[in-house]
C-alpha cells in the first residue's frame, strides 16, 4: 500500500513541479500579452507568463528522468519507472495547459487574477495532465484514485508553505 502510494505520487511528480516552479521561476510578459477577449476581461490574465509556462515544461519534463531513473533501480515503482521523457513532456504540457484553462475559465466568469476557485485551482492541472499523458501510458484506476485524491491535499500544504516563504501572496 505505503509504495503504491509513493509509486503514483513519483509518477505524477514531473506534473507537480511543472506546477509550482513557475511560482518561483515565472513573471514578464503575459501569455496572452495583455489582450482581453470582448467580454472585456483578460484572456487568462497577469497570472500566467510565458516564461512560467516555458520553465514549467523544461523542469517538468526535467523531473521525470530524474524520477524515472531513481525509481527504475526498485521494483516496487513499476509505474513511476515508466516515465520518459516524452511521458514527463505530456505531463508538464498538460500541467500548464490545464492551469492556463483553469485561468481561462476563471477570467470568463468574472474572477479576478488570483482569486480563489476551489477544486479548479487544486486539480485542473492534474486531470488535464493526466488526460495528455494517456496518449502515451496506461495509467490504472488505483494510482489514479492516489492522485486524484492526494493532489488537492499536497496542492494546499504547499500553497501554505509558499505563502509562509512569501512566495505567494496568498495561501491557495
Ligand atoms: N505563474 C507564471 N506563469 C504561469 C503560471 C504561473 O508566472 N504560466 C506565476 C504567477 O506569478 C502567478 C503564480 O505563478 O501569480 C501563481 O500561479 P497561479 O496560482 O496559477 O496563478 P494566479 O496568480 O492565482 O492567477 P489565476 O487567478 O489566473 O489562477
Ligand atoms: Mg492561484
Amino acid at each position: 500500500m505505503v509504495t503504491e502510494i509513493a509509486d503514483a505520487l513519483l509518477f505524477i511528480m514531473p506534473a507537480y513541479f511543472a506546477n509550482s516552479a513557475p511560482v518561483v521561476l515565472g513573471g514578464g510578459r503575459p501569455l496572452d500579452l495583455g489582450k482581453s477577449m470582448p467580454d472585456g476581461r483578460r484572456v487568462f490574465g497577469a497570472g500566467k507568463t510565458v516564461r512560467g509556462a516555458v520553465l514549467a515544461v523544461i523542469v517538468g519534463t526535467a523531473v521525470a528522468l530524474v524520477v524515472a531513473t531513481i525509481a527504475s533501480n526498485f521494483s516496487f515503482f513499476p509505474l513511476a519507472s515508466t516515465l520518459t521523457v516524452e511521458l514527463g513532456f505530456l505531463l508538464a504540457l498538460g500541467t500548464v495547459a490545464g492551469d492556463v484553462l483553469g485561468s481561462f475559465i476563471k477570467r470568463r466568469v468574472g474572477m479576478k487574477r488570483g482569486a480563489p476557485f476551489p477544486v479548479l485551482d487544486q486539480m485542473g492541472f492534474v486531470v488535464v495532465a493526466l488526460l495528455f499523458a494517456s496518449a502515451s501510458a496506461s495509467i490504472s484506476l488505483f494510482p489514479l484514485a492516489i492522485i486524484l485524491i492526494a493532489t488537492p491535499i499536497i496542492h494546499v500544504s504547499f500553497n501554505v508553505i509558499a505563502y509562509l516563504l512569501k512566495l505567494k501572496p496568498v495561501p491557495y
